[in-house]
Formats: structure tokens, C-alpha cells, sequence
């Protein structure tokens, strides 16, 4: 598949790519500066030795033309990211792992946008898209280093069946990664919110948990 990340030069974007370059598929990294999207592909592809060589980098404008586009920009840039590419996005499916979230000491509390989350204000902007909602818990550092010995779940939701198939199949053999279709777009403030306690968590403990359901 043939994925363009919105905001993908940040942690959370150079991770999912290179697991998912690592998996076979093809990733554009998109920035607002092509120059710096480029550079830091070759720094995915450098550290992924020799197993994401199709991370590439360029414009979002560009990154927007793949067949599934990721949302990976912070919380306050995403609705503008996207309100700017409609017409790209149009009749594609549109992948939301934006977390709304605020420091208060050593806590992450939850925001909840006037829709319920970011997915669905997402949806709301872009009503031509089928949006998804994923990736919110992953660790980005572990999801980099392909060695890191990651083992997590992921939750999928949407209002789109179509969608949902294509993210679970999106993930199918990727090496550490279980996805898991968690129903509608309205689960979206949920898993976004509970971002904040995973986070806490990792504070607390000093370390990158991951998210294991039991009994699935
Ligand atoms: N980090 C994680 O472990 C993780 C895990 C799961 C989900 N998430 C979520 O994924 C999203 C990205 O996380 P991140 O840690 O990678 O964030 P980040 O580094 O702060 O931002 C990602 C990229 O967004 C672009 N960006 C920044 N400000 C922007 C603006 N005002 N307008 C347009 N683009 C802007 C930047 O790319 P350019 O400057 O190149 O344009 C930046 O490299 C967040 O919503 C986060 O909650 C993060």
C-alpha cells in the first residue's frame, strides 16, 4: 500500500513508517518542508538498516496523494493540516492517531474537543473522507528502533467498515503489532483520552508501556 503521513517528520510519524516500510509498504513522510521531510526519511531508512528503504519525504501536498493518509501533526495543527488538503483527501481514507492532550505536573490530562475527539472533528472537516481512528498508544521510539522487541495492540475505529478493514489489513504482518477493530468513530474519545493515562503511567514509572488486552 502506498501510505502519506500529514506531520510525519515528528516521533510518532518516523516510527509507524518504519514499521510500516518495514512491512512492505511504500511511506511518504510529509512536512511543510519537503527539503526537511527528505532529510529525516534518510534517517529512518539509516537506522532501520536496509529494512525501510521505502521511506521517502516530501511535501504534505504530496504526501496527501497516497492511498491512505495518516494524520500525525499535534492536536492544535490537525484540524488546519487537513482543512487545507480536502480535496486530496477526498474519497480516501484518512487514518487520525492525534492525541488532544495538555501537561498538568507530572500528569497528561485529557482534552475533548466539542465533537468528542479529534477523529471526529476530524470526519466533520473532511466529510468526503472515510476517517479512521489508530496508533494513538504506540510508543514512537520503541516503534523506530525495529529491534526494540514492541509488542502491542492497536485500536481501530471508524464509522467506515471499509476503512476499518483497510487498517487491519494495513497492519497485518507487522512484526510486534496486534490490530484490533474497536467499532465506531465514537470510541475515538475514549481511546484518544486514555493516551493521557498511558502517558501518566510512563511518567510515573519511568518507562514506554504498551497496550495489551487480556483475553482477546
Ligand atoms: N510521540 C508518540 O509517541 C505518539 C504516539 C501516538 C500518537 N501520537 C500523536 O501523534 C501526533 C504527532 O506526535 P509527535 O510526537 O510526532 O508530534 P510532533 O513532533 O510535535 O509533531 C509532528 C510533526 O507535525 C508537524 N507540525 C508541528 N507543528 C505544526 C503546525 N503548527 N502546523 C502543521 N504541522 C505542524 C511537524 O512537521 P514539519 O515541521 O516537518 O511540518 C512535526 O514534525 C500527536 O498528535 C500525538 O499526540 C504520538
Amino acid at each position: 500500500m502506498d501510505i502519506g503521513i500529514l506531520g510525519g517528520t515528528g516521533p510518532a510519524g518516523r516510527g509507524l513508517a518504519a514499521r510500516l516500510a518495514s512491512a512492505g509498504h511504500a511511506v511518504v513522510l510529509g512536512s511543510r518542508d519537503a527539503e526537511r521531510a527528505e532529510a529525516v526519511a534518510e534517517e529512518v531508512r539509516t537506522g532501520a538498516k536496509g529494512r525501510a528503504e521505502r521511506v521517502s519525504g516530501n511535501a504534505n501536498e504530496q504526501a496527501a496523494h497516497a492511498e491512505l493518509v495518516i494524520l500525525a501533526t499535534p492536536w492544535d495543527s490537525a484540524l488546519a493540516t487537513v482543512s487545507g488538503l480536502k480535496s486530496e483527501l477526498a474519497g480516501k481514507i484518512v487514518v487520525s492517531m492525534v492525541n488532544a492532550l495538555v501537561k498538568n505536573g507530572r500528569e497528561m490530562l485529557p482534552m475533548y474537543p466539542p465533537r468528542g475527539s479529534v477523529a471526529e472533528m476530524i470526519q466533520a472537516a473532511l466529510p468526503e473522507s472515510l476517517v479512521a481512528a489508530s496508533f494513538h498508544h504506540l510508543p514512537a521510539g520503541m516503534m523506530e528502533d525495529l529491534d526494540s522487541g514492541l509488542e502491542a495492540d492497536v485500536l481501530v475505529c471508524s464509522d467506515h467498515k471499509s476503512a476499518t478493514e483497510a487498517v487491519l489489513a494495513m497492519l497485518e504482518g507487522i512484526s510486534g503489532l496486534r490490530a484490533l477493530n474497536a467499532g465506531s468513530l465514537a470510541q475515538a474519545s475514549a481511546i484518544e483520552a486514555f493516551t493521557a493515562v498511558a502517558i501518566t503511567l510512563n511518567i510515573r514509572y519511568k518507562t514506554h508501556s504498551t497496550l495489551k488486552m487480556a483475553g482477546l
